[in-house]
């Protein structure tokens, strides 16, 4: 039996974890507000708003330097509690304690990084469970939307749909010998993101034969029709 995530409310999950390698980073949108997830080289994961303080570049373009990330514009340095260290043109500067970066929590449950605001109260998510990432795809289609048809549906092509447990912002289903899970979470009114992988055993190639059935998915919650495009 696969474990229970402990809490979701509150937290959204916004990546897949394995899509943030180490030294990296990636933009998303979560109702609206620009995030930037970015893994140090350490392996540890964090979650801040998207905008660099001085200029507003997007720091998901930036660069990540050992626990810092670095904006692409001017090169100026963030370290991993989101303080401004180093600004190139003033290398001599001590840099003013109040050039900081929004920060949201960030923990990684289920293989996927979950994301909440910084003030929220309550446990973070829990789930060890392993998993494989098959993909992480947008879908121009309300959340409400693409969560019914997915439940509904799982991956078009599959076969029968069972053993559906939607467990906060999390679906887990079964299709044939596939165990499907997704975390899903609203990009705005009408966009949502939706983060699929399979628990259990399965090889590379099984993955990939199940990228076409994960299109279709999107066809089918953002036209109807889950045929060709
Ligand atoms: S906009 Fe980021 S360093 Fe200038």
């Amino acid at each position: 039996m696969p474990q229970t995530l402990n809490d979701t409310a509150g937290w959204a999950p916004l990546a897949l974890a394995s899509d943030i390698m180490t030294a990296t980073s990636a933009g998303t949108v979560w109702n609206g507000d620009e995030i930037v997830i970015w893994r140090d080289s350490a392996g540890r994961v964090h979650a801040w708003e998207d905008r660099c303080p001085h200029r507003g570049m997007k720091l998901s373009f930036g660069f990540v330097r050992g626990d810092r990330i670095a904006c692409l514009y001017h090169g100026w340095e963030y370290d991993s509690a989101a303080a401004c260290r180093y600004i190139p043109a003033h290398p001599e500067l001590d840099v003013p304690a109040t050039i900081r970066v929004a920060r949201y929590k960030a923990v990684e449950a289920l293989g996927m990084i979950w994301v909440a605001p910084l003030d929220q109260p309550g446990p973070a998510p829990v789930d060890q469970t392993q998993v494989n990432a098959l993909r992480s795809l947008q879908v121009d289609a309300p959340l409400a939307r693409l969560t019914q048809v997915f439940v509904t549906h799982g991956l078009p092509g599959l076969g029968l749909v069972r053993d559906v447990v939607a467990d906060g912002a999390v679906i887990r289903l079964t299709q044939g010998a596939v165990r499907l899970v997704a975390g899903l979470h609203p990009v705005d009114d009408a966009t949502s993101m939706l983060h699929i992988a399979v628990e259990g055993a399965c090889t590379q190639q099984a993955l990939a034969a199940l990228v076409p059935a994960t299109a279709a998915l999107r066809r089918l919650a953002e036209t109807g029709v889950a045929g060709a495009a």
